[in-house]
């Protein structure tokens, strides 16, 4: 605790309520966003906390971020509460304001500092093991919107603007290829070609949105498994990780969690023939997430889900191709070629999708009858 960073960390530590004096404070977790640390205090049997730095690079509006963490964590708790939930801290985020009330701290570096209650005897995983912890994950998902299906969306700040706008990333990547900056347009035609042919199908669930045939709903937007707590039996504790909590469809959701959690590759798989489905991994988190989400869910969304897992994957491939041809201004890459590649991957996730389309459907048609 002698060098300087911590020193500042133990300072802006200071400014929060928590019981008892600060002794260590620890870099934690996994996560890629935010930094992320555990703080410890000598109050005998007492909590420990969850200190984190904002990403405001990422997040430029961190107080409309944190409003809606608030609002969203005590809808989540009263929900709970009423429906007789005993041990409603475990079951969800606790923030911890600071010592003025705030929500949030910004330090003399511009730096946004936030608390909650670390939840003891949790973990996460980066990647599906089992497709019994698939269903933890669509359970954790699906309960997440379900106790969020009564609060008007609304009330919350669009955090990140377009996040999940085909149309806008569609728009981003024709200007790009007019624009050909790096003059890669030529080399990328044929996954060009893929991307307009199936253009149109993609804008299956804008298209319903705008036609007014899905509520907007309240949305996590960011539906990995790392942001799952699990207890130590793999059963679902929490979700975590609300920054990008916002107003939006739950096809969204659905589909990035599919996204993530069937693919049994990394998203930069080079070697194509890895990445393939976890058909097992799908069938359990659709169940999962059906046996939370089937009542609330209007005909039309239930029917925009299989949209959203096609979207999804085609959503991110447009992504990473667009800031390839723009000369890799957005994304890190550790090669040249990494934006290619993980256009590549994405790209191969859509096709072993459409291959097994009519799999995917009978799951899901299955996943909404009553066991
Ligand atoms: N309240 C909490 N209790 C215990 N562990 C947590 C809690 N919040 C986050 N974590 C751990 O910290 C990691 C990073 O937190 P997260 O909010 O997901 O940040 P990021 O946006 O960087 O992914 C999580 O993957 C999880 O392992
Ligand atoms: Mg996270």
């Amino acid at each position: 605790m002698s060098d300087n960073r911590s020193e500042s960390l133990i300072e802006s530590t200071n400014y929060f309520d928590v019981e008892g004096s600060i002794i260590s404070v620890e870099r934690f977790g996994s996560g890629h966003i935010n930094d992320t640390y555990c703080v410890k205090t000598d109050k005998v049997g007492g909590k420990s906390y969850l200190l984190q730095r904002i990403n405001h690079h990422i997040f430029v509006n961190v107080d409309g971020l944190m409003q809606n963490t608030k609002l969203v964590l005590d809808h989540i708790k009263g929900k709970l509460a009423h429906l007789g939930v005993e041990h409603v801290e475990k079951a969800s985020l606790t923030l911890i304001p600071t010592k003025t009330g705030d929500l949030y701290r910004q330090d003399e570096n511009g730096d946004y500092w936030r608390m909650f209650i670390l939840l003891e005897g949790t973990k996460s995983y980066d990647i599906v093991e089992s497709a019994n912890q698939a269903y933890s994950a669509g359970q954790a998902f699906g309960e997440f919107q379900m106790l969020l299906s009564d609060l008007n969306a609304n009330k919350l700040v669009e955090i990140l603007p377009n996040f999940h706008n085909i149309d806008f990333r569609i728009n981003n990547l024709k200007e790009v290829i007019k624009r050909d900056p790096v003059k890669r347009v030529a080399e990328v035609q044929d996954i060009l070609d893929f991307v307009f042919e199936r253009e149109e199908r993609m804008r299956a669930v804008l298209l319903m949105a705008k036609e007014g045939r899905l509520p907007l709903r309240i949305t996590h937007n960011d539906t990995k498994f790392n942001n799952v707590l699990l207890d130590s039996e793999d059963r679902v504790q929490c979700v975590i990780d609300l920054d990008t909590v916002m107003p939006g469809y739950v096809a969204y959701d659905f589909g990035d969690a599919i996204r993530t959690i069937i693919n049994s590759a990394a998203e930069d798989e080079a070697d194509l023939s890895k990445v393939v489905l976890n058909i097992p991994f799908f069938e359990g988190y659709a169940k999962g997430y059906m046996s939370k989400a089937k009542d609330f869910l209007t005909d039309n969304e239930l029917s925009s889900l299989l949209d959203g897992v096609f979207l999804l994957p085609f959503m991110q491939a447009v992504r990473f191709l667009t800031d390839y041809i723009d000369g890799d201004t957005y994304y890190k890459i550790q090669y040249p070629e990494h934006n290619l590649v993980r256009t590549k991957s994405q790209i191969k996730l859509v096709q072993e999708l459409e291959a097994h389309e009519s799999e995917l459907v009978e799951i899901l048609e299955s996943s909404v009858q009553p066991v």
